[in-house]
């Protein structure tokens, strides 16, 4: 029985340690990306392990003895790095579809029953009848179909075996970043930007330097004034997130000759463009380039659902053999059996006739937010027309603080991101970020009228 109890009180101690030390992790991210010290990890150790103290007393110890080694941090400095990013999670979002839930499409939309057609076609036979060599880069007919479609839709240039299957865009940015980055690399970074992105960089023990965005995509010409050498660039050149902006062409021929001049990589996230509402999408960086220097990443989180976890890489052909032997030693790579329905799913046309659907379907959602937020919210929000993706700038009257914006926001049960959120360095003018792909046009109209009744109390 004293066993039980004194194992029950170490218990206790470990879990209020660690919920300690989580917290003080989360907020000791500094907005410009740099590390938590050391320091301050162990500091949050301690302090957890003296709130532990108020949980579960201590039975008294001797101290140690003079040769044991001094206690250390518990996470690495790249561990806590990651720990402690900024992120968008928020518990008082419920996961079912309401306004305006940033990154969602609408998943109600899927076409589940040929889905599970698909899965049941592979399961029926048994996975022992799918062909070929278990390749850690994924299986070869997937492969295959993405390349076709990456060809045809965004302008990429690869063979199938140039294609990486990972489990989510943000395993590639993981695989990426460990593969080519070593601890303190300075890395240009969209800003804002992505923050998935950011914190695979980090831990990478990678270093993300702010280098800003305006109406062309990222600055390249600042880029190389604040690091001429940097070893890679994070960019989404299509539709910049969180922005929706274009790269222009002359920084689009500007940066892959920068990266060759460097001897850097361009990591590009082309997360979205499969939803484009006007003209076509400029053709991806990875068309453009022949120095070998671009990795394009890609995902169906948006065009299909996000709990499929499926993404990939495109790497250039000399680094097909080192992402693919990294594969097998991360947890990026994908089940045989979602991989294999995947393939089907594409070259059966299922997966066009559903991207076609759901960019008709997101071009209207888009266009009826900007309508309700001019008729609404015209005084207090500014929205440019929605060109592109699965949500929308709302751009506050200038020296409106975009957190109190979001908390009014929040309180009035409509969730909208603040742009500041996603910045390293202080915004010039705060926005509101609103996503309108999972909701229908009557939500939509819904959300701006308590939207707009929430910032109208702000300005009071
Ligand atoms: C800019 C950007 N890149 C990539 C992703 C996709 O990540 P994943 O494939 O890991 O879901 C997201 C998802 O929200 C995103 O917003």
């Amino acid at each position: 029985m004293r066993f039980q109890a004194l194992m029950l009180t170490i218990a206790r101690i470990r879990l209020a340690s660690s919920c300690g030390l989580k917290w003080r992790l989360a907020s000791s991210y500094t907005s410009s990306g740099t590390w938590p010290s050391r320091t301050s990890v162990t500091a949050s150790v301690s302090a957890s392990t003296a709130r532990s103290r108020s949980l579960a007393p201590l039975p008294r110890q001797a101290p140690p003895p003079r040769d044991q080694p001094a206690a250390r941090p518990v996470l690495s400095t790249r561990g806590a790095a990651m720990a402690g990013a900024a992120w968008i999670g928020d518990e008082r979002w419920q996961d079912h579809p309401h306004a305006f839930q940033l990154g969602m499409p609408d998943i109600e939309q899927f076409p589940w029953r040929l889905w599970a057609r698909a899965l049941g076609q592979r399961v029926r036979p048994g996975l022992a009848a799918l062909p070929g060599e278990r390749d850690p880069a994924g299986y070869l007919p997937l492969r295959a179909a993405i390349a076709a479609h990456l060809g045809m839709a965004r302008g990429v240039r690869c063979t199938p075996e140039q294609v990486v299957v990972v489990a989510g865009a943000q395993a590639g940015f993981d695989l990426a970043s460990r593969l080519l980055l070593d601890p303190g690399d300075p890395v240009w970074f969209e800003d804002p930007g992505y923050l998935g992105a950011r914190a695979a960089l980090l831990g990478a023990g990678a270093r993300p330097l702010p280098v800003p965005v305006d109406g062309g995509g990222l600055d390249v010409d600042t880029g190389q004034r604040l690091q001429p050498t940097a070893r890679a660039v994070y960019v989404t050149p299509s539709h910049q997130f969180p922005l929706g902006v274009t790269m222009s062409v002359h920084r689009r021929l500007a940066l892959p000759a920068w990266a060759r001049r460097a001897g850097a990589f361009v990591l590009e996230d082309d997360y979205d463009s499969e939803f484009r509402y006007v003209g076509q999408p400029p053709p991806a960086l990875q068309g453009l380039d022949d120095s070998g220097r671009v990795i394009y990443l890609g995902t169906f989180s948006k065009v299909l659902f996000p709990a499929l976890r499926v993404g990939y890489l495109v790497v250039p052909p000399d680094l097909v053999g080192a992402f693919s032997a990294a594969c097998r030693f991360t947890g990026a790579q994908v089940p045989l059996l979602e991989q294999a329905a995947l393939a089907d799913f594409m070259t059966t046309g299922d997966f066009g006739r559903h991207v076609r659907r759901m960019r008709a379907l997101y071009a209207q959602r888009g266009a009826a937010l900007v309508r309700a937020i001019r008729l609404q919210a015209g005084d207090l929000l500014e929205v440019r027309s929605a060109h592109a993706g699965l949500h929308l700038v709302g751009w506050l009257p200038p020296g409106v603080d975009d957190r109190a914006a979001a908390e009014r926001a929040a309180a009035a049960g409509i969730e909208a991101h603040p742009l500041s959120g996603f910045a390293m360095e202080p915004v010039r003018r705060g926005a509101l970020l609103l996503g309108y792909a999972p909701i229908g046009e009557a939500e939509i109209a819904d959300g701006a009228r308590e939207l707009a009744g929430a910032l109208r109390r702000l300005r009071r």
